[in-house]
């Protein structure tokens, strides 16, 4: 079996906790796009574990991880998380793979990222990584790969071409001083040289793997309505976060895709700028902020949370083909009196069942809600369906059959066993 596992809202939907338990089904788990914008978060016996680049299937010995052609790297960073997951005493090996096409992140693409940001009328509220540059580079073909890291004469010859186009910009536009030639490129060839023996051609590795009957997850970053063509754009990432990215960035073609998971949130959460119609009022956010621990796994950034809205989960059925769905963080909405599901956008007398195309109907509209009883607090975690409360059951069973998706895992608490499985 291979399985896509996508975020259905706008990112830290617990993708990093059914990742790590899926992983134990699998041989070989693929990250296809994003970069270090990512923090997947895993708890194995009460340690947190982050993953930015890595994998969140690297704890489970034995498995390849790999870094699909679809991902852009910032090898500084992959380099500390791979000493940090080191000292933690979990063996890499010959476990990490690299693919050869994946882009580098370079520094000017962390500065203009800032810089840009720095200049926009609207801000994105970008993680300031430089995802945005660094895929722009990569579709202006300018862009640095992997593999451009074991050549030090085409890494000077495109470096140098880089850099003579984009100090002018960085003096010209930015007022900042520019970038030395000689210092990126001996970082870099030094990047290289550590990385070697992980850089290789995952698509061949992945598709022969597959040809022997081995199972692969692909593990997404970000959400659906943070990706490039259909999120809500512009406050967005610059990749495909739709299952269809899983095939463009490793390489696999759409007909090894098996079932598709969708992760979501009980409720909503978002970091960074953009329309969010159920976006709760400032004093209940930031209960529920405090409540669900809804604080950046990258940037530390306060997490904005509203209602679960089912018209853009719905959407996101449609976009991935979801096959199933894990609902999380569902203790958070424990001790609630009432709770609400959207189910449309009331925007100039219409009411929109569909996720609108137009920004300025998610900008303004009014969420439609139905209302549904809460239930008490839990003193003792559910463990089965059985022992959700029925008030419970029964906000699972609309969702359920409102989006037509069968839910096969509800997140009761961040802990792998903290989870409830469906028949
Ligand atoms: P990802 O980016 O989708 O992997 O999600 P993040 O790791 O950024 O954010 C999810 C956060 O919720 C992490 O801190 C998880 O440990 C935590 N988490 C995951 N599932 C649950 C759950 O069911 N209940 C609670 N309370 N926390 C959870
Ligand atoms: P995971 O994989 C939540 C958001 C940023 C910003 C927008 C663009 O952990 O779910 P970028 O730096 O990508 O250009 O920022 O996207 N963003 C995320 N939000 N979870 C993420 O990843 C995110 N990655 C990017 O906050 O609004
Ligand atoms: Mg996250």
């Amino acid at each position: 079996m291979n399985v896509v596992l996508i975020g259905a809202q706008w990112g830290d939907e617990g993708k990093g906790k059914i990742i790590d338990i899926l992983s134990e089904k699998v041989d070989y788990i693929v990250r296809y796009q994003g970069g270090n914008n990512a923090g997947h978060t895993v708890v194995v016996k009460n340690k947190e574990y982050i993953f930015h680049l890595i994998p969140s299937g690297i704890l489970h010995e034995g498995k390849v991880c790999c870094i699909g052609n679809g991902v852009v790297i910032d090898p500084a960073v992959l380099l500390q998380e791979i000493e940090e997951i080191k000292k933690v005493g979990v063996y890499i090996g010959s476990r990490l793979k690299i693919s050869s096409l994946a882009h580098v992140i370079m520094p000017y693409h962390k500065n203009l990222d800032v810089l840009r940001e720095g200049k926009r009328a609207h801000k994105i509220g970008t993680t300031g990584r430089g995802i945005g540059p660094c895929y722009s580079d990569k579709i202006n073909r300018c862009g640095i790969r992997m593999v451009d890291l074991l050549n030090p004469e085409v890494l000077k010859d495109k470096l140098a071409d880089n850099l003579k186009e984009k100090n002018e910009i960085f003096k010209k536009v930015f007022g900042h001083p520019g970038f030395n030639f000689n210092s990126i490129y001996n970082e870099y060839l030094k990047y290289g040289k550590i990385f070697s023996s992980y850089i290789c051609n995952t698509a061949s590795l992945l598709n022969k793997a597959i040809e022997n009957k081995k199972d692969v997850l692909f593990e997404g970053a970000q959400g659906t309505f943070l990706d490039i063509d259909f999120g809500t754009y512009p406050f967005v990432t610059s990749s495909s976060a739709t299952a269809g990215g899983a095939c463009i960035g490793t390489g696999v073609s759409p007909r090894r895709i098996d079932r598709i998971v969708g992760v979501a949130k009980a409720y909503s959460t978002r970091v960074g700028e953009g329309p969010f119609p159920t976006e709760f009022s400032v004093d209940f956010s930031e209960l529920m902020r405090n409540k669900g621990n809804e604080f950046g796994a990258t940037t530390g950034r306060p997490r904005r949370c509203g209602w679960f809205d089912a018209v853009m989960v719905k959407e996101a059925v449609l976009l991935n083909g979801i096959t199933e769905l894990a609902i999380m963080k569902m203790d958070v909405l424990d001790g609630l009196k009432k709770i609400n599901i959207c189910e449309g956008y009331k925007y100039r007398g219409k009411l929109f069942k569909d996720f609108p195309d137009d920004l300025e109907v998610m900008e303004k509209a009014k969420p439609s809600y139905k209302e549904m009883p809460g239930w008490p607090e839990n003193i003792d975690k559910p463990r089965s369906y059985r022992q959700l409360h029925p008030n419970a059951k029964a906000y699972l069973e609309y969702i359920r059959d409102m989006l037509k998706v069968k839910i096969s895992m509800v997140s009761v608490g961040s802990a792998r066993d903290e989870t409830i499985f469906l028949k």
